[in-house]
């Protein structure tokens, strides 16, 4: 009687055309079935299976044969791993089969965020909103009786050709139900140069007062490093009794400090617009070297030289807007400045683009530094 508790031995070239049936029996399996790399793994070398029963027969296999067996048993188990893996790097899709960990924590999509002229004109908008301004919108279309001719700008008049101007053809425009209808008819639309043509536009809804911020696309043809055709503007208009230049210069030192830091202090230099009586430039002390002109080292400062930059124009509104926009230049007065959006953010942080146009060429590595 053979003993029952040892396990029966099975001669070598038997054991091994075991095997190699198994290992195709199984290869042929993995591939057809539909469960999942992980539970075929389970199955076909788990505790109870037909591989784990044939490797313990290797024990009865006399001594001098068993590297021949054990070299075979090696080559069914890679070949074996080796169809689970392609089965795992195949199966993109979760069956039923498939264990989620609900609780695992999900993987961070990519974040982007608002563009840096976005943020620079929510920002500027928030700190004007405290000053009582309200953002407006007003056409980037419009007639050059807004852009130029109401802001005393006349045809032909020299100053026209500072704001080089995108004309655009307009002969079939019919404005009949703007009230200026007979004062505009025979001029043209532009694409506005600057954001001045909110000022008329803003005085013809006939609210007083005014303070108004109106921020928006501006176009003029230039294209270099320092210019780009389409730039914003951000245009700031106070109309009420008895305003002063006081009024204007606290508003500028305002946002100064509010936008660049409580250090920065601004100044207003004489200048001309023709549509603000006197008319300034606004300078804001250099952040780099905090309006010297020196740096520590004693240098002269590079980006300044002498310790101001230039923000942009500003001034007091010339009598003759106030009658365009219907106001009684008798009883009303009111400052105006307008700035670029673009120059104001790169001086804000320090950001010395050698080129203006990178902020629009939508490149993610560039603008993903912001
Ligand atoms: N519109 C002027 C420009 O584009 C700036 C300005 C606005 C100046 C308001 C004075 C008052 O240069």
């Amino acid at each position: 009687m053979p003993d029952k508790t040892k396990e029966e031995s099975i001669p070598t070239d038997q054991l091994i055309s075991l095997l190699l049936t198994l290992e195709e029996d199984v290869i042929n399996e993995i591939e057809s079935s539909n469960e999942s790399a992980t539970a075929l793994r389970l199955r076909v070398f788990g505790k109870d299976s037909e591989f784990v029963k044939l490797t313990s027969n290797i024990k009865t296999i006399p001594k001098d044969e068993k590297t021949r067996c054990g070299i075979v048993l090696n080559q069914v188990k890679k070949a074996i791993e080796n169809a689970l893996s392609k089965k795992a790097s195949r199966s993109e899709g979760i069956t039923d089969n498939d264990w989620i960990d609900l609780t695992a924590p999900g993987t961070q999509p990519p974040e982007g965020h608002l563009h840096i002229v976005t943020q620079a004109i929510e920002e500027i908008t928030q700190i004007f909103n405290k000053l009582g301004f309200t953002r407006v919108r007003h056409p980037e279309v419009d007639w050059d009786w807004y852009a130029f001719e109401s802001l005393n700008m006349p045809q032909n008049h020299p100053a026209r050709d500072e704001f080089e101007t995108f004309f655009i053809q307009s002969s079939n425009i019919k404005f009949s139900l703007n009230k200026q209808y007979e004062r505009i008819k025979n001029y043209q639309m532009v694409l506005t140069p600057h954001t001045s043509n909110g000022q008329v536009r803003e005085m013809e809804k006939g609210k007083l007062p005014i303070r108004m911020i109106n921020i928006a696309k501006c176009y003029r043809p230039n294209w270099d490093v320092s210019h780009i055709p389409m730039f914003h503007q951000f245009e700031g208009l106070y109309i009420d009794k008895n305003v002063s230049i006081g009024h204007l210069k606290g508003v500028l030192d305002y946002f100064a400090k509010s936008f660049f830091g409580e250090k920065r202090r601004t100044r207003i230099r004489p200048f001309h617009f023709q549509f603000t009586e006197p008319s300034f430039e606004v300078d804001i002390t250099c952040g780099i070297c905090n309006g010297t002109g020196k740096l520590p080292n004693g240098l002269t400062c590079r980006l300044c030289k002498e310790g101001w930059l230039e923000l942009g124009g500003a001034g007091m509104v010339h009598p003759n807007v106030l009658r365009a926009g219907n106001i009684d230049a008798s009883l009303y007065n009111g400052f105006a400045f307008g700035w670029g959006v673009e120059r104001t953010y790169m001086m804000k942080s320090g950001t010395q683009l050698d080129d203006i146009r990178l902020l629009y060429g939508n490149d993610i590595r560039f603008l993903e530094q912001f």
